[in-house]
């Protein structure tokens, strides 16, 4: 008998890639993925707990689910719900005591046991809780992916967890140490994904730079070792990788190799989401970061020496606790020397447990925050508009991925992540193919595909046709 099964993903990245894995779990007990809540016999929140409102999320979505559930068992079903993620993980049994409809609650480390705790659900009355981090890697025992078409451009985590203890950050407690994938698993995972059509794969970690996976030769390779060892795999036509920690972007030893790839393997993609947080050194300093702000500078200089086209996003906190004023004019200097594509800036948000939290007597007014968050979003949004009006009559290579808004369209990405739509023909879903850039938009960039015969023809030919 099939069951629909569905998931409502939150936060980053590795939570998309988790809930395909955790669908691939439930797939030989007769779930199938559906598009809505309504009547779905397992509903899975995948949630987040980076920030108190992505956690807050989850409780009303899960009062939301409660007339679902009541009306699934008046028609004489059942309904199991299921909280994932980094919330289950930092908040436990503690959810099912807020919301006692909630039949599981499991953290990131555990998928490869949910046959097992589904059976313990549907069998038992009490709820299942899960907060372990075992000793086996789920990566292990997960199955390999489905044979499913994943679409032209996927994630694939090689790393997970986090031994860097920011002290805003709940990441390492709620993914716990720091683990990085076997080479030979990452590769064979990377073939599959090629051999289902995947034309752009995302190397995907908490930390994903700090990556010291075991090579087939016993040794540990770092992130650039593995980059190189995926563009030669056929059908690998792009590489991109996310998140990153400037420290690890100098391997552990203190080479390059990282960085140099990006001079050396045509198919990594010339951006970069290096989050700095900070510009200013005493608060990088109490945020723990393990890194001044000119040693931001000093990185980036060497990533744009390797590659000149490099460009760069990055993460900011305003309001961290003991913030000044001038703390946060040394954050806009840097801003304004580096130069974004794009970025995300959020206000600090106290999290329970973590060192910051506890830091009362410095704690930046809410007002002060606001503020400080709007002058930063209007400098990064005003860097990321010329960002994209720069690309303005440039030909840009257009990974195309989805259909666009208007029919006929096509939406792809550039290089440089900028989402890029154009009057396309349906064949041409899952090429990349030379757009010509018309126009900018403060999000996205729309242009023509440039025709072979265009591309093909030399300038002398067409002038005189
Ligand atoms: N591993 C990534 C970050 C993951 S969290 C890294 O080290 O860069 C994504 C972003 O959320 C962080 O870069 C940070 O900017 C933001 N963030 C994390 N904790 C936060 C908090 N307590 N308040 C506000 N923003 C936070
Ligand atoms: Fe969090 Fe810092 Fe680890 Fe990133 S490096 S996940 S911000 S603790
Ligand atoms: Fe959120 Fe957990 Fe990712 S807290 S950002 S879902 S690692």
């Amino acid at each position: 008998m099939k069951k629909k099964l569905f998931i409502k993903t939150y936060g980053c990245q590795m939570n998309v890639y988790d809930s395909g894995r955790m669908a691939d779990v439930l797939a030989p007990l007769g779930y199938e993925p559906t598009e809505t809540p309504d009547g779905a016999d397992m509903i899975i929140l995948n949630t987040c707990h980076i920030r108190e409102k992505a956690a807050e999320k989850v409780y009303s979505e899960l009062g939301r689910l409660r007339p679902l559930q009541k009306a699934k068992a008046a028609d004489g079903g059942r309904m199991i719900v299921a909280v994932a993620g980094c919330v289950a993980q930092a908040e436990g049994a503690e959810i099912m005591m807020r919301a006692p409809h909630v039949d599981m609650v499991f953290g990131p480390q555990t998928y490869h046991q949910l046959p097992e705790m589904v059976t313990r659900a549907i069998r038992g009355t009490g709820g299942v809780v899960n907060t372990d981090f075992p000793a086996e890697s789920k990566f292990d025992l997960l199955p390999e992916e489905t044979a499913q078409p994943s679409g032209p451009s996927v994630f694939l985590s090689v790393q997970e967890g986090c031994d860097k203890f920011c002290t805003f950050c709940v990441v390492p407690y709620t993914r716990g140490a720091e683990f990085s994938r076997p080479v030979a698993q990452v590769l064979a995972e990377a073939r599959r994904l090629t051999a289902g059509g995947a034309r752009e794969i995302t190397l995907l970690g908490q930390n994903v730079n700090a990556y010291h996976g075991e090579g087939p030769d016993g040794r540990d390779w770092g992130l650039g070792r593995l980059i190189r060892a995926l563009a030669e795999i056929d059908g690998v036509e792009r590489i991109r990788y996310t998140t990153s920690h400037p420290r690890d972007m100098l391997g552990w030893e203190g080479d390059d190799d990282l960085i140099s790839a990006h001079g050396e393997v045509p198919q990594l993609m010339p951006f970069v989401h290096l989050p700095v947080q900070s510009g200013s050194d005493p608060i990088l300093a109490a945020m723990n970061r393990k890194h001044t702000a000119d040693d931001y500078r000093r990185i980036v200089d060497r990533m744009r020496a390797a590659r000149p086209d490099l460009a760069l996003s990055s993460d900011f906190i305003v309001g961290f606790p003991g913030e000044r004023d001038e703390d946060f004019a040394a954050t806009l200097r840097l801003v304004n020397d580096i130069g974004f594509a794009q970025a995300y800036s959020f206000k600090y948000s106290a999290r329970p447990g973590t060192p910051a939290a506890s830091m009362d007597d410095r704690q930046v007014p809410e007002a002060v925050k606001d503020d400080r968050l709007q002058t930063l979003q209007q400098l990064l949004n005003a860097q990321q508009v010329a960002f994209n009006e720069r690309a303005v009559g440039t030909v840009q290579p257009v990974l195309f991925d989805r259909p666009g808004k208007r029919k006929g369209q096509l939406l792809g990405r550039g290089p440089w992540m900028q989402s890029v739509h154009a009057e396309a023909a349906e064949r041409l879903m899952g090429k990349v193919v030379p757009v010509r850039i018309l126009d900018a938009h403060a999000n996205s960039l729309s242009g023509a595909v440039e025709t072979v015969e265009a591309v093909l023809m030399p300038a002398s030919v067409e002038a005189t046709a």
